[in-house]
């Protein structure tokens, strides 16, 4: 019976060496220790020994089982660890590998428009956005437009239907704006608008942000300090800025507003044409007639309206010569403006 038992750990002992793996381990052990397995059925001898024989033989078999215990629990250790060092290996990523042209960068519009609006944020204004196929009403009428009138022409516009167009600038927003909440105003509008004109600096497709505060005793003057801390803030502190008269149907007055040349500093150059100056923006003091058709009353509230283009701005910052080199989005390009 004992001789028995050895042979069977002698067995089992080899078998769990030859273990390649923890699956194989885990077979072994049903085999031997399982409830019908080969070593638990010794136990089942157990009821042809006498009485006196049994505490020994029980305590033999035991020792036995512990042996076998033992040396799985050392092996699966054993193999467990192989198998992560396996896994790890085959896993590995080499983080040194450099890999450049699968970096991106921000598109150079997102980062000029990214940074206007983080300056108007820090001046108090709210971001609106709204849709790029608008109402003839939201886009000209409301903002004294009306169908027959000539400065339609200022802007080409890409007509769905009679009354349906793709936004020609992001005014509407000041009606959309206005017609829905009460003032104080602040806000700034970022988005695409469409006009029909494509040259080295137009392009069918671009970016403008708009920009509107109205409240009670809004001036000219306010625009004026607002725009100037914005073209600082944008070009750097020592831009100036100059307010030339101009004329839009939805502000009165209208203004065209310059920004020293960022390249020379004033003295002229091939970016400002010589002049040393660079037209980036309209705006002017709201027309009453916009906040009577937007239902604000003009007696009680004044405001103040601005518009640019962020394709221009990006131009200007980034020295980019054509307009469209921005909506190629040819990655050589774009790679430059990390
Ligand atoms: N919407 C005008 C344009 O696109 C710009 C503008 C906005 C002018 C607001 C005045 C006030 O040319």
């Amino acid at each position: 019976m004992f001789d028995i038992i050895k042979q069977i750990v002698e067995k089992c002992r080899l078998a769990i060496e030859e273990a390649t793996d923890t699956s194989i381990l885990a077979d072994i052990k049903v085999r031997f220790l399982g409830k019908n397995g080969e070593y638990t059925g010794i136990l089942r001898g157990m009821k042809n020994l006498s009485p006196e024989e049994r505490p020994s033989f029980g305590k033999f078999v035991n020792e036995g089982r512990a042996f076998i215990e033992q040396k799985i629990a050392e092996k699966e250790a054993q193999l467990k660890a192989e198998e992560q060092r396996k896994k790890l290996e085959s896993e590995t990523i080499d983080v040194t590998l450099d890999d450049d042209s699968a970096i991106g960068s921000i598109h150079p519009l997102t980062l000029v428009k990214d940074e206007i609006v983080n300056i108007f944020l820090g001046l108090g204004f709210e971001v609106k956005e709204g849709p790029e196929i608008e109402t003839d009403m939201f886009n000209f009428q409301l903002l004294n437009v009306p169908k027959d009138h000539p400065a339609r022409d200022m802007q080409d516009t890409f007509y769905l239907t009679d009354n349906i167009l793709l936004r020609t600038h992001t005014s509407p927003m000041q009606a959309r704006v206005m017609t829905t909440e009460k003032p104080p105003i602040r806000i700034i509008c970022p988005g695409k608008v469409y006009r029909s004109d494509d040259d080295a600096t137009h392009s069918p497709i671009f970016n403008q942000v708009e920009g509107l505060v109205i409240d009670k005793g809004v001036s000219l003057s306010h625009l004026k300090g607002c725009l100037d801390m914005f073209a600082k803030a944008m070009f750097g502190k020592e831009t100036k800025t100059r307010f030339r008269p101009s004329y839009f149907p939805f502000t009165e007055p209208s203004v065209e507003v310059d920004v020293s040349c960022s390249m020379c500093g004033g003295k002229g150059c091939k970016l400002c044409k010589g002049t040393g100056w660079i037209e980036v923006l309209g705006a002017g003091v709201v027309n009453p007639d916009v906040l009577t058709n937007c239902g604000i009353d003009p007696e009680e509230y004044s405001g103040f309206a601005f518009g640019f283009g962020v394709d221009r701005m990006a131009m200007i910052k980034y020295g980019i010569p054509h307009i469209r080199l921005m909506y190629e989005n040819d990655v050589r390009v774009l790679k430059q403006y990390k």
